[in-house]
C-alpha cells in the first residue's frame, strides 16, 4: 500500500563508531538515502534525514580493549572521522548526532522505563557464558566459536558472518572468550526480555498483508523470520559500557545496543526539533523510511516495530525499509579486520574534489537486488567513459559552442522543428521514468535515466550539427544551442540527487538558482539573453597511476593478512626410518645456474652430485639472481622421478622452504659437505 503523506522521516542506519565508514556502508545506506532525500527536497516535500553514530555495544569495547584505551576514546575518535567524512562527501543529514549524547541517554532510558512500567517485559533468570579470568559475562561478540549451522569456526556470539544466521552465545560449539581466549563457564544472570511472540500476529498482518510492496529481499527475510516463530529477546546485557538499565536491582546491567540504537533515531530527531519532533514520529501523515543494509533487516522490520507497538502513544511504524544487499570489493567480502575496504576518509584524501565519481559509481553498481562488486578498474571506466565522455562531453560542447557563436549569451530559439520537439518529448518520457524509479527506490535505474538525458543531448548535437549549420544559418544555430542548453538545465537539476557537486557547478554556469524538480523537462528553463558563467569542466579523466596505487594498496593489505594469519602446517603422520630412507636426499654444489628462457619462474641448475653431474630445473627464479647461487651447496632429492620442464629433463628436486609471503628460500648444509653425501 502506498500511503498519502504530508512529510517523510528518513533514517539511516547508525554506523558503529568503532572504525571509519567504507564504500559498503555508503552503497548500502547513505548514498541511496541521500539521493532520495535530495529528490524529495527538490519536489518541495517536507523531509528530514536523520543520522548519527552508534556508540554502544561490544564492537566498541572490544576495539577499546585491543588498543588499551577507553570506549569513550574510541567513539570520540571515530564519531569525528565519520561525521566529517560524511559531510565532505555531501551526505545531507539534517542532524548527525551520537548515542552517547545526553538526549539519547534520557530518551532511551525513558523508553525502557515506560515498557517496564507497562509490564511489557518478561524478567528471566538464565544461564549465560561467563569468563572467569576476566570476571565478566560474555555477551554477543565477546564469544566466538563454531557455527552450529554451517560449521564456520569463527562465528560470533550474535551472528555467523559466513551463513548470516543470528545466534545466541550459548548456541556456539566450543565457545571461546574473545577477551582471554579461555573456555567460558555457565553462570546465572537476570535479564529483561521483549516478548516478540506477543507481537507476532500484529507484525504478520502489518508486513505480510499490508506491505507486499516492500522489496522482495526484505519481505522474504521478514516472512521467514515470522514463519519460524518469534521468541522473547533479551534487551539488557551484563556490560559496563552502555545506558544503565533504569530500574532497581539492575546494577552492572546496560541496555542491549540493539535496543538503544534505533531509539537513537528518535533522540536525534528530538535534538534537531525539540518542540516539533513528535509530528515526525506520531502523526499518521508522516512516512517513516529506514535505509539500512540487509544485516539490519530483522531489527528494523521486527524488533524496533515491536518496541514501538509496545510503547504505543501513536508511534508510527515504518512505511518502507529499502534494505540493500552487500557490496563486495574486487571480488572479496569487505572486511574491516582484514583492511579489505575502501575507506571514505582515505578516498576523500586520495581523490580530492571527486566525491561525485564515487557517488556515481556506487549508485551505478548499487547492490539493490543482489550483492555487487566494486572494482577500481570499473571505477576508472565509469568515470572516463561515462561521466567524462557522455555527461561532461555533452555539457561542454553545448556551453563551448554557445561561447563560440554567441559570446556566451543564451541565444533566442526560433520556431522549433520536429527534431527539437522530439528531443523535448523524449526528455519528458525520460523524466517520467526517472521520477517513477526514484519514487520506488530504484536508484540504479534512475541513474540510467538521468544519464539518458546526456545521451539524448549528444545524439541531438550529432544530428543537428550546429558547427556546420553555423556556416549558413545563424538563426537555426541559435535554436539548436538554445535547445541544447535547455537539456543541460534539465541535467543540472536531474543530477542534483546523484552528483550534487557537479550539479552545483553546472547550475552556476547556467545561472540556475532555487532548484526544483519541475525544472527537469522545462523547455524554457534558461531564458534567452542570459550570460553564461565561466566554463569549467564537470569531470576529469582519471589516469592509470591513480588506479594502480589503489590496487597496490589492496594487494598490500592482502599480503599483510597472509603474514598475520600465517600458521604452521600441522605435522604429518609419523613415518618409520625405512620409509624415510626411500627418499634419497643429498648435498650438491651448484656449478652452473641460469634462467630458463621464456619461463619467468624457472632456473636451470647444473649440480655437482659426486657422480656424473646432473641438471635440475627449479621454480625459484623470482627469488634469486642465478649468479648468486653458483658455488653454493644445496640439498636435493636425488631419486625424484625425472620429468621434462620446458623441454629440459630435470633430474631431481631442489629443497626449499616457503615464507608466509610466498617467497622461497633454498635449503643447504650449514658447513662444507662433500658433494653426493646423503642427508640423514
Ligand atoms: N550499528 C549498526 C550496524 O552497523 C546499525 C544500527 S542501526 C540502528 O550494523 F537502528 F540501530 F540505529
Ligand atoms: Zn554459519
Amino acid at each position: 500500500m502506498e500511503k498519502n503523506y504530508k512529510r517523510t522521516l528518513i533514517t539511516t542506519a547508525l554506523p558503529y563508531a568503532n572504525g571509519p565508514v567504507h564504500i559498503g556502508h555508503l552503497a548500502g545506506v547513505y548514498v541511496p538515502a541521500d539521493i532520495y532525500v535530495r529528490y524529495l527536497r527538490l519536489k518541495g516535500e517536507d523531509v528530514l534525514m536523520i543520522g548519527g553514530s552508534d556508540e554502544h555495544g561490544v564492537p566498541i569495547t572490544i576495539k577499546a580493549r585491543k588498543e588499551g584505551v577507553t570506549p569513550q576514546d574510541i567513539v570520540d575518535r571515530y564519531h569525528k572521522i565519520i561525521k566529517d567524512s560524511f559531510e565532505e562527501f555531501g551526505i545531507s543529514f539534517d542532524v548527525y548526532s551520537r548515542t552517547t549524547s545526553a538526549t539519547h541517554n534520557a530518551t532511551a532510558s525513558e523508553f525502557f522505563r515506560r515498557l517496564y512500567d507497562k509490564g511489557e517485559f518478561v524478567e528471566k533468570t538464565a544461564m549465560q557464558l561467563y569468563d572467569e579470568e576476566a570476571n565478566q559475562f560474555l555477551a554477543d561478540r565477546y564469544v566466538t566459536g563454531k557455527c552450529p549451522h554451517c560449521g564456520n569456526e569463527n562465528a560470533y556470539g550474535d551472528q555467523c558472518e559466513v551463513c548470516g544466521t543470528s545466534l545466541s552465545p550459548e548456541e556456539l560449539i566450543d565457545p571461546k572468550s574473545a577477551i582471554t581466549g579461555s573456555k567460558p563457564v555457565m553462570r546465572e544472570t537476570k535479564h529483561w526480555y521483549l516478548p516478540l511472540d506477543k507481537w507476532e500476529p500484529a507484525l504478520r498482518k502489518w508486513i505480510l498483508e499490508d506491505h507486499k510492496e516492500w522489496r522482495p529481499n526484505v519481505y522474504g527475510q521478514c516472512k521467514s523470520w515470522l514463519d519460524l516463530g518469534l521468541l522473547p529477546r533479551a534487551v539488557s546485557r551484563d556490560l559496563d559500557w552502555g545506558i544503565p538499565v533504569p530500574v532497581e536491582g539492575a546494577e552492572g546491567k546496560v541496555l542491549y545496543v540493539w535496543f538503544d540504537a534505533p531509539i537513537g533515531y528518535i533522540s536525534n530527531t528530538k535534538e534537531l526539533l525539540p518542540d516539533s519532533w513528535q509530528t515526525y514520529w506520531k502523526d499518521k501523515e508522516t512516512r517513516l523510511i529506514h535505509f539500512i543494509g540487509k544485516d539490519n533487516i530483522v531489527f528494523h522490520c521486527i524488533v524496533f516495530p515491536a518496541m514501538l507497538m509496545a510503547y504505543g502513544d501513536n508511534f508510527q511504524l515504518p512505511d518502507n525499509v529499502p534494505a540493500n544487499e552487500f557490496l563486495n570489493l574486487e571480488g572479496d567480502k569487505i572486511s574491516t579486520s582484514r583492511n579489505w575496504a575502501v575507506w571514505l576518509h582515505e578516498y576523500l584524501r586520495d581523490f580530492p574534489g571527486k566525491q561525485d565519481v564515487l557517488r556515481y559509481v556506487l549508485t551505478a553498481n548499487a547492490p539493490e537486488t543482489k550483492d555487487n562488486d566494486f572494482t577500481w578498474r570499473d571505477f576508472q571506466t565509469r568515470n572516463n567513459s561515462e561521466l567524462v565522455a557522455i555527461l561532461g562531453n555533452f555539457v561542454n560542447r553545448a556551453v563551448v559552442l554557445t561561447e563560440k557563436y554567441f559570446g556566451g549569451t543564451v541565444p533566442e530559439a526560433g520556431t522549433l522543428e520536429k527534431i527539437d520537439q522530439d528531443a523535448f518529448n523524449e526528455l519528458a518520457e525520460i523524466k517520467q521514468s526517472l521520477s517513477d524509479n526514484l519514487d520506488h527506490f530504484r536508484f540504479r535505474d534512475a541513474l540510467k535515466d538521468a544519464m539518458n538525458i546526456a545521451r539524448l543531448g549528444n545524439k541531438y548535437l550529432q544530428e543537428t550539427e550546429p558547427w556546420k549549420v553555423s556556416k549558413t544559418d545563424m538563426q537555426r544555430t541559435a535554436t539548436i544551442l538554445n535547445v541544447a542548453l535547455q537539456l543541460c538545465g534539465s541535467i543540472a537539476v536531474a543530477f542534483e540527487p546523484f552528483t550534487p557537486f557537479a550539479s552545483k557547478k553546472l547550475c552556476s554556469i547556467l545561472g540556475i538558482e532555487n532548484l526544483n524538480w519541475d525544472m527537469v523537462g522545462d523547455s524554457r528553463l534558461i531564458p534567452a539573453g542570459r550570460k553564461l558563467g565561466t566554463v569549467e569542466l564537470l569531470f576529469e579523466k582519471i589516469e592509470d597511476p591513480a588506479i594502480e596505487a589503489q590496487i597496490k594498496r589492496l594487494e598490500d593489505s592482502k599480503l599483510q593478512n597472509k603474514l598475520n594469519n600465517w600458521k604452521v602446517t600441522p605435522q604429518a603422520p609419523a613415518v618409520d626410518f625405512e620409509t624415510f630412507k626411500k627418499c634419497d636426499i643429498r648435498v650438491g654444489t651448484v656449478l652452473e645456474c641460469k634462467k630458463v628462457p621464456k619461463a619467468d619462474k624457472l632456473l636451470q641448475f647444473l649440480i655437482d652430485d659426486g657422480m656424473n653431474k646432473r641438471t635440475i630445473v627449479s621454480g625459484i627464479a623470482k627469488y634469486y639472481n642465478p649468479e648468486d647461487l653458483i658455488g653454493k651447496q644445496i640439498c636435493f632429492i636425488a631419486n625424484f622421478e625425472p620429468r621434462k620442464l620446458r623441454g629440459i629433463m630435470s633430474e631431481g628436486m631442489i629443497l626449499s622452504a616457503e615464507n608466509p609471503d610466498g617467497s622461497l628460500v633454498v635449503i643447504g648444509p650449514t658447513g662444507e659437505v662433500r658433494p653426493g653425501a646423503q642427508v640423514m
